[in-house]
């Protein structure tokens, strides 16, 4: 029987900063579903990806001296770098600069063209730099972006215009009666009430006055609005319109498109349309959770609150921060992330009622039965609450991971896992093995828990993916006994199990100490000495400066110097002669045939009675020493340093 699809979306990034704490939250609810649904047994295509066009990204890569591709590419790899260190299992990474994509973009922009839903005129009004949005007056809060708050600028150009008003009707009627289009609910309310019921304006979607966007095919001074461009993505990642990939029939219309609060807009009204207007079915569910917020406001680059995952993940593990963010959001509200809240939850949940009851469960097997347990079993009314608890669970779970209630389900798997450490001290099982007559009875209470921490953890293994396996090797489950579909049955591990000692799965924190130690990490106060720079230089400056190549043909110590070297060097330019400080510390022999880098236009200078036409490039070590920069060797002689 062929597996039944699942297509589940994040946001296309931004590559305009480095990612946050923010961007990691809708990714690990994506990653949280699409393990979950993997396990269920579902064909499951989860994107990620980034959103790199737009005026916004041409001036930070302007502001950075770099072509807008070259400022993309490298933000891009640090978003494919978190994405690995935390874990997250994406089946697809879509870039809006790949070929393909920008193809189809063109292509879906000439169909709505020919069709009549974008037409050509001009645009007055009002444009939103930072969030890429076009706003009219009327739309404006006391004059500023409705959305971020920040001042927004005169605009007025010739421009490509799509019939937005022309789906108001539709859109209102997809909001208000198919309850499960859009949600948490409160969202649809916003929608109809802020956008839909003051009118819909059609949407200005070609820009002339910049140029790092897709060309619209058919009149190239324009590029395509970055929003049309980018939402495209969800379906020109499955080859729509174009031959890279060919999987749209399987996975088209998504089963969701998550998302924070402030792009659903985008989502549940502008993407509806679009596809209205291709005649495309419609994504079965958009869902705009809350904001993790930092120091009272929407964590986010552009305010400056932002907090490092990698730092995060590197201190407590993956699996923490991944239960942290997962455990606090509350369901499509906002949540307020503290280190504090943080540290302790991980010290009560983690530590103290999963990494407790697992390594207590384990201990006692080992000494009581020398890790393997014995057949024999003595049931009691004792054990009832906790393994009815423990048999309902996989259904609360399913109903709240598929209803995106990840915190609530997560809670109710750790009800269940207190509920076992309640019943370990309810049935003390060291009483119960000071009596031989009980060893049965023993054995049945460390069975039951055993049986519970299996259960639970199949539960947590879509957001605990490094731990959730350590603890099955030491309860002795097999592969086959942690299958998603036995985490709604009891009696699955072997009678006679045998449990195997090991590590501990979550140190305790001492939040004091780490609160002070994080906080320093976090301000960059951390261990490291503080580096004063020299002022602030402007690309124009550093431009004036001239580094180049260079290889060493002859390098001898200066007669009258006990410091310098004289370097003949090929400088691709008919050779020079430089002088450098460091003849405490190389040898001369061991530099010729050695490339090395220098300021190749610095003023000519006499040291020592000889001229030293330059500088070569070295590093001041801690120690006051030096060590020469050396170029890769495939550099070629003269080559410019940037
Ligand atoms: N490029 C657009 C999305 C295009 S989708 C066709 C964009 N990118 S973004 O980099 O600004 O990321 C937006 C998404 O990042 C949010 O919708 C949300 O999923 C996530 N978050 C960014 N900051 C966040 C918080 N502080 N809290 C929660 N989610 C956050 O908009």
């Amino acid at each position: 029987m062929s597996k039944k699809p699942f297509y589940i979306t994040t946001p296309i990034y931004y590559p305009s900063g480095n990612p946050h704490i923010g961007h990691c939250y809708t990714t690990l609810a994506c990653d949280l579903v699409a393990r979950y649904k993997r396990m269920q047994g579902f064909d499951v295509m989860f994107l990620t990806g980034t959103d790199e066009h737009g005026q916004k990204i041409e001036k930070k890569a302007e502001e950075a001296g770099v072509t807008p591709q070259k400022y993309v590419d490298d933000i891009v790899e640090i978003f494919k770098k978190l994405w690995e260190r935390i874990g997250i299992t994406y089946d697809r990474f879509i870039r809006t600069t790949d070929d393909y994509h920008v193809e189809s973009v063109q292509k879906i922009f000439k169909e709505l063209y020919d069709k009549g839903f974008i037409y050509k005129s001009e645009y007055v009004g009002k444009y939103c730099t930072p969030c890429e949005a076009f706003w009219t007056e009327s739309q404006l809060v006391n004059g500023k972006c409705p959305d971020c708050n920040r001042e927004v600028a005169d605009a007025r150009e010739e421009a490509y215009f799509f019939k937005l008003s022309a789906f108001s009707e539709k859109l209102e009627k997809l909001l208000t009666e198919n309850a499960d289009f859009l949600q948490p609910a409160s969202r649809v309310n916003e929608m109809i009430n802020n956008f839909i019921k003051p009118g819909l304006e059609d949407l200005c979607v070609s820009r002339t006055s910049f140029k790092w966007g897709v060309p619209v095919e058919f009149d190239d001074k324009h590029v395509v609005y970055v929003w049309i461009d980018a939402l495209s993505n969800y379906i020109t990642a499955l080859g729509y319109k174009n031959s890279r990939y060919d999987d749209y029939s399987e996975y088209w219309p998504a089963d969701v498109h998550m998302m924070a609060k402030e792009i659903v807009r985008f989502h549940s009204i502008i993407w509806p349309a679009m596809l209205m207007a291709l005649d495309l079915p419609l994504p079965k569910k958009v869902y705009g959770h809350g904001w993790i917020t930092f120091n009272g406001a929407k964590m986010g680059k552009s305010t400056g609150n932002v907090i490092d995952p990698f730092i995060l993940a590197d201190r407590y593990g993956v699996d923490a921060l991944r239960y942290h963010l997962l455990r606090e959001m509350p369901f499509g509200s906002d949540c307020a992330f503290s280190n504090e809240t943080m540290i302790n939850r991980l010290n009560s949940d983690l530590a103290n009622d999963l990494g407790n009851l697992v390594s207590r469960t384990v201990a006692m097997v080992i000494k009581y039965f020398d890790g393997t347990l014995i057949s024999e079993r003595v049931e009691s009314e004792a054990d009832k609450e906790l393994l009815n608890m423990a048999a309902a669970l996989k259904d609360v779970v399913e109903e709240n991971y598929d209803s995106f209630h990840f915190s609530v389900a997560l809670s109710e798997i750790f009800k269940v896992i207190s509920r076992a450490n309640k019943y370990i001290d309810e049935n003390a099982p060291w009483v119960l093995a000071k009596d031989e007559s009980k060893k049965a009875r023993l054995a049945t209470v460390l069975y039951n828990l055993l049986e519970v921490i299996r259960v639970t953890t199949i539960l947590l293994s879509p957001v605990l993916f490094t731990t959730t396996p350590k603890i099955w090797e030491q309860i002795g489950a097999t592969n086959d006994d942690v299958i998603w579909g036995k985490s709604g049955e009891l009696n699955v591990l072997r009678k006679n199990v045998t449990v195997k000692k090991g590590e501990v799965l979550f140190p305790r924190i001492d939040i004091d100490k780490e609160i002070e130690e994080l906080n320093a990490v976090l301000d960059g106060k951390s261990n490291a000495p503080k580096i004063e720079l020299e002022p602030e230089i402007t690309i124009d400056d550093f431009m004036k400066c001239e580094l180049r190549v260079g290889l060493v043909k002859s390098c001898e110590p200066v007669k009258r110097s006990e410091k310098l070297l004289k370097f003949q060097i090929d400088d691709g330019m008919g050779g020079r002669q430089i002088l450098s400080g460091i003849a405490k510390y190389y040898k001369p022999e061991d530099l010729i045939g050695k490339k090395i880098t220098f300021v190749a236009n610095l003023k000519p200078a006499k040291l020592c009675g000889e001229i030293s036409q330059g500088m070569i490039l070295s590093a001041e070590m801690e120690d006051g020493s030096a060590k020469l920069i050396f170029p890769d060797e495939s550099v070629p002689v003269g080559s410019k340093i940037r």
